[in-house]
């Protein structure tokens, strides 16, 4: 079994009754791909309990970042949403995943699709040099269902538009499309909507969905997977994997803790 390491939590913050995000120190021997998860926890009863979680930092990065829902009675979250800065928390050293780059063939345009905490990774990739080098543009779009859901993505986006080194790049290359389901907004509506009505490329002036040029990542729940694995097949794209890259690749973003 892969090494554990303990970590000291770093900072916490608390976006929404049921969302948080939280940074803690990173071991130097701790690598991982960007778009990776690897599994982090609590010691509970001298045990640990680890569930997946994506990194939501990226690898170069000397702290790392995670984003977390709150279970009321999930075994881990339920304690993992009271950690402070100072507190310890294990974080496996095995990384994996298929939201990596090389499980993609070469295209012009990568979208990166999340609902919830599907973001994590994303958070990641967006902050990759080699994803800016293989594409032209870099689309993420996140669903949410109510604004203040957004907020930690906004607040990672606008600091990488900001960034001494990945400004440049980003905001030449990096489109961001915030869309929320339940509440006013000014993007509305669930991903597959406004990927079938053409609204989202309408607004951010980019040919429809296309094989021949888009590649995508997917993250979100298992509802949000298929309807989005349905509607790109119907479109001819390719499921990719990390021995046989592809179109497009999918993780769950990982709900029940
Ligand atoms: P909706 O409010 O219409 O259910 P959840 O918190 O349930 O994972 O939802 C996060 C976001 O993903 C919400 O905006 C939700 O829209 C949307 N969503 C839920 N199911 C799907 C699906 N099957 N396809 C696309 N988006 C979905």
């Amino acid at each position: 079994m892969a090494a554990i390491n303990e970590e000291q939590v770093l900072s916490v913050t608390h976006w929404t009754d049921d969302l948080f995000s939280f940074t803690t120190t990173r071991s130097p021997t701790f690598r991982f791909d960007n778009g990776q998860f690897t599994m982090i926890g609590l010691k509970v009863d001298g045990k640990p309990l680890l569930r997946a979680y994506s990194m939501a930092s990226a690898n170069y990065e000397e702290t790392l970042s995670f984003f977390s829902i709150k279970v009321p009675d999930g075994p881990l979250t339920s304690r993992l949403q009271h950690i402070h800065e100072g507190d310890k928390i294990l974080v496996g050293e095995k990384a994996t995943g298929t939201l990596v780059q090389h499980a993609l063939l070469p295209g012009k345009t990568l979208y990166l699709f999340g609902t919830g905490t599907g973001l994590a990774p994303f958070l990641s990739v967006i902050k990759d040099p080699e994803a800016y080098d293989r594409f032209e543009k870099v689309v993420l779009v996140h669903g949410c269902r109510q604004v203040r859901e957004l907020g930690y993505g906004e607040k990672i986006v606008a600091e990488l538009m900001d960034n001494e080194l990945m400004g440049d790049l980003a905001r030449e290359k990096l489109l961001y499309y915030p869309t929320v389901t339940r509440e006013p907004f000014r993007h509305r509506g669930r991903i597959t909507e406004l990927v079938e009505n053409g609204k989202l490329f309408e607004d951010l002036g980019l040919e429809p969905l296309n094989r021949e040029n888009d590649r995508v990542m997917l993250c979100g729940s298992p509802g949000m997977l298929a309807d989005c694995t349905t509607m790109l097949e119907e479109r001819g794209f390719n499921e990719g994997s990390n021995a046989t890259p592809g179109d497009f690749v999918i993780e769950k973003a990982f709900v029940e803790k």
